[in-house]
């Protein structure tokens, strides 16, 4: 977290860029809620991100351990970046993770009760089952009612919506199948973790972004991560055929992203384009006239 100075909250600098697509399909190096600042207002159509943890992960250039209240607020502000670039109908989907068994605090409470109150609608909770029990190791007080723990060995995923819970988009656009669909809607998915770290402490499994992207988007949407660490949502956007903006604080990881992201293969029929060049969004003398 950076210190800032505030900013007006009605900025929308780009809407000709937007128009034209320049401001997506890049890999954005900088601070999550600056970047959004600048991106064009109801611009984005599903937002899915996990943010540090505050746990004291060892990620590169960002010290994971901010006095609890400190870390609220400032995602809070993150939140409230991100309510604008929303679409009306537009999503946003909140991984985080139970905290340490010795030290827990409902943060998912905190962090649901905080996007509620700043306007976000509350769609639903999905249980990410990660399967770790066979590696467990801290039981407490073994086969004893003394002090036993329970290890965490699931994820929240929450899910929220801006303004209203109907997302508009064209029907030839769906992509989801029936199985899937059933499979996805019921609300306990069974994924283990990702394996391949890849240089990063704590990537998604590609398989929870998949029917994230498919439950709650249409083709050629928008989909944001704005704590992006290796790319996990923007490679399966774009394998997916959705257009795709990632940031992350960190130039190592938005380098692994960016390689990640030119490898995968889009779909035939909805070529979305390999990341742009540079680290930044386009600056304003580099954007056409607004209508
Ligand atoms: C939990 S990780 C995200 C991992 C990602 N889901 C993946 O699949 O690789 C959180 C990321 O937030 C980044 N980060 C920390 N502070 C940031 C900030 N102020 N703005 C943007 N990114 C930040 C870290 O560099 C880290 O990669």
């Amino acid at each position: 977290m950076r210190a800032r100075t505030p900013r007006p909250r009605s900025m929308d600098p780009g809407r000709s860029a937007a128009a034209d697509g320049s401001y997506f399909d890049r890999i954005v190096r900088g601070d999550a809620q600056e970047v959004l600042d600048r991106l064009p207002a109801a611009s984005v159509h599903l937002a899915i991100t996990s943010p540090p943890y505050n746990v004291r992960i060892p990620y590169r250039g960002y010290t994971d351990d901010l006095p609890p209240e400190a870390y609220l607020a400032w995602l809070r502000e993150v939140w409230q970046s991100l309510y604008r670039v929303l679409v009306p109908g537009g999503r946003f989907v909140l991984n985080v993770a139970p905290t340490s068994i010795k030290e827990f605090r409902p943060i998912h409470h905190d962090l649901s009760r905080d996007l509620r109150e700043l306007g976000y609608i509350m769609r639903t909770e999905i249980i990410w089952y990660k399967q770790t029990m066979g590696r467990r190791t801290a039981w407490g007080s073994w086969r004893s009612p003394s002090n036993p723990h329970i290890v965490p060995s699931w994820e929240y995923v929450l899910v929220f919506s801006k303004e209203r819970w109907k997302l508009e988009g064209d029907r030839e656009r769906v992509d989801i199948q029936a199985k899937e669909f059933e499979t996805f809607s019921d609300g306990f998915w069974s994924i283990p973790p990702e394996r391949r770290r890849s240089g990063h402490p704590a990537p998604f499994p590609e398989e929870l972004i998949e029917r994230l992207v498919k439950f709650y988007s249409y083709r050629a949407n928008v989909v944001l991560d704005m704590f992006g660490g290796t790319g996990t949502v923007a490679a399966v956007a774009r394998r997916l055929g959705r257009h795709y903006l990632h940031i992350d604080s960190s130039e190592e990881y938005c380098r692994l992203a960016r390689e990640r992201v030119g490898r995968t293969v889009p779909p035939a029929d909805a070529p979305i384009p390999a990341p742009a060049e540079g680290w930044e969004l386009p600056h304003a003398a580099e954007e056409a006239p607004g209508p």
